[in-house]
C-alpha cells in the first residue's frame, strides 16, 4: 500500500503532497445522485455493504486522490444507540426524542449488531482497494451530544446554556458516547481502516471556557485510545479560531485539520510540531479558475516546507463541479 498519506500524518514529508477531500463521496457526483435517487432512506443506504463499497470507491475511479474515506455518517452512532435518525431533503438530519435509560443501558454488543453492515462495507472496500489507505471516522462527543439533544442541525438558533442545562443528563451521555465512540473505532479498525479522522464540526459553538470540558478532554481520551492501537489520527475541531493552539497542545493529535476561517499563516507561525491538513474554503471552488488557482497556491506556498495534506476547510459542497475537483488535484500534483 502507498504510505505517503500515513507518513505525512506522522510528520514525514514525501516527494509529493498527499490529497483527499472531506465529503469526496457525495452529492456533487452524478453517480452518487443516481444511487441516492433509488435509495431515499439515507440510513438504509449506509447499512448496505455493497452500496457503501460502491459509493466509497466512486471518487477514486474519477480522481487521482491518495485515500478513500468510508461512505457512512457520524450519526450512525445515535442510530446505533437506538435514537431515531432521519435525513430530510433540504433540511438535513432530524433525530427522535431520547430516552436516556435506553441509551445508557444500551449493550455494546447490541450497538455493534445494529450497525454491523457498516463494518461489512469497510471489509468490502479493503478487499477492493489494496493500493491506498482507507480512512474511517467518528463524530466527536460534543458534536454527537449536540445532535442528540438538539435533534437537528444547530445552524439556526442555538443556545449553549439551554442545551446543556441538565448537567446530569449531559455528563452521563458524554460518558456513554466516549465508550461507544471507542467501540466504533475498534470495529472500524478490525474491519481494516488505516487512519481515523475525528470530526468536531460544532466545536466552534462552545464558549471558550467550556472548550476543555466539552471538546479537548473528551477528544483527548479518544485520541489516546486510537494512538494505543498504533493507528494515525487526524482531528478536525471546526470553528475554534485561535484555540487551535490550545487544542493541539492538550490533545496532541498526530495531524490537525484546519477550517477555512482560521488564518493559515497564523497556524504556521503557532503550531509547530503537528502536520497540517486542509484549510481552503470550499466556496472558493464555486468561483472561477483564476481564483481557485490563486487560493490553492496560497495554501501550497504557506505550507511548502511542512508535512501538509491538501484538503478543504470543510466538505465538498453539492454545487461543486467534479471538473473543479479534477482541476485542483492537477494544481496540487503540478506543485513540486
Ligand atoms: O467524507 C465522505 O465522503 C464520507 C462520508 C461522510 C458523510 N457524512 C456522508 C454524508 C462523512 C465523513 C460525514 C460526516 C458528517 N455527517 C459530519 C461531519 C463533517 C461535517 O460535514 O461537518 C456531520 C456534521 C454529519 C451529519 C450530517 N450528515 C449532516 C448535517 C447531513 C446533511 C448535510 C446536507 O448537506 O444536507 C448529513 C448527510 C450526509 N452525510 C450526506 C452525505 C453524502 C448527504 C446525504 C444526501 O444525499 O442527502
Amino acid at each position: 500500500m502507498n504510505d505517503t498519506l500515513r507518513n505525512c500524518i506522522y510528520g514525514k514529508r514525501s516527494s509529493y503532497i498527499p490529497i483527499w477531500f472531506m465529503r469526496q463521496a457525495g452529492r456533487y457526483l452524478p453517480e452518487f445522485r443516481e444511487i441516492r435517487k433509488k435509495n431515499p432512506d439515507f440510513i438504509k443506504l449506509c447499512l448496505d455493504p455493497n452500496l457503501v463499497n460502491e459509493i466509497t470507491l466512486q471518487p477514486l475511479k474519477r480522481f487521482d486522490i491518495d485515500a478513500a474515506i468510508i461512505f457512512s455518517d457520524i450519526l450512525m452512532i445515535p442510530f446505533g444507540l437506538g435514537q431515531q435518525v432521519e435525513f430530510k431533503k433540504g433540511i438535513g438530519p432530524i433525530l427522535g426524542n431520547i430516552n436516556l435509560d435506553i441509551i445508557i443501558k444500551k449493550d455494546p454488543v447490541d450497538f455493534v449488531q445494529k450497525i454491523l453492515p457498516v463494518y461489512k462495507g469497510i471489509e468490502k472496500v479493503k478487499t477492493n482497494l489494496k493500493e491506498k489507505p482507507v480512512i474511517g471516522f467518528v463524530g466527536a462527543p460534543w458534536t454527537l451530544l449536540l445532535y442528540m439533544l438538539n435533534k437537528k442541525s444547530p445552524k439556526n438558533n442555538f443556545n449553549f446554556e439551554e442545551i446543556t442545562k441538565d448537567k446530569f443528563l449531559v455528563n452521563r451521555l458524554l460518558k456513554k458516547l466516549e465508550e461507544i465512540i471507542c467501540l466504533h473505532i475498534d470495529k472500524q479498525v478490525e474491519a481494516g481502516v488505516d487512519i481515523i479522522q475525528i470530526f468536531d464540526s460544532w466545536a466552534g459553538l462552545l464558549p471558550k471556557k467550556e472548550l476543555p470540558n466539552y471538546c479537548y478532554i473528551p477528544i483527548l481520551k479518544i485520541v489516546e485510545y486510537i494512538k494505543s492501537k498504533k493507528i494515525p489520527v487526524i482531528c478536525f475541531p471546526k470553528g475554534i479560531g485561535k484555540n487551535y493552539l490550545d487544542f493541539c497542545s492538550i490533545v496532541k493529535p498526530d495531524c490537525i485539520s484546519i477550517d477555512y476561517e482560521v488564518d493559515p499563516i497564523w497556524i504556521k507561525e503557532n503550531i509547530k510540531d503537528i502536520p497540517i491538513q486542509g484549510g481552503l474554503d470550499p466556496k472558493i471552488l464555486l468561483g472561477d479558475k483564476q481564483q481557485i488557482k490563486k487560493n490553492t497556491e496560497k495554501y501550497l506556498n504557506i505550507f511548502k516546507d511542512y508535512p501538509y495534506i491538501f484538503n478543504l476547510g470543510h466538505g465538498v459542497l453539492p454545487e461543486i463541479k467534479p471538473e473543479t475537483i479534477k482541476y485542483i488535484i492537477q494544481l496540487v500534483r503540478d506543485k513540486k
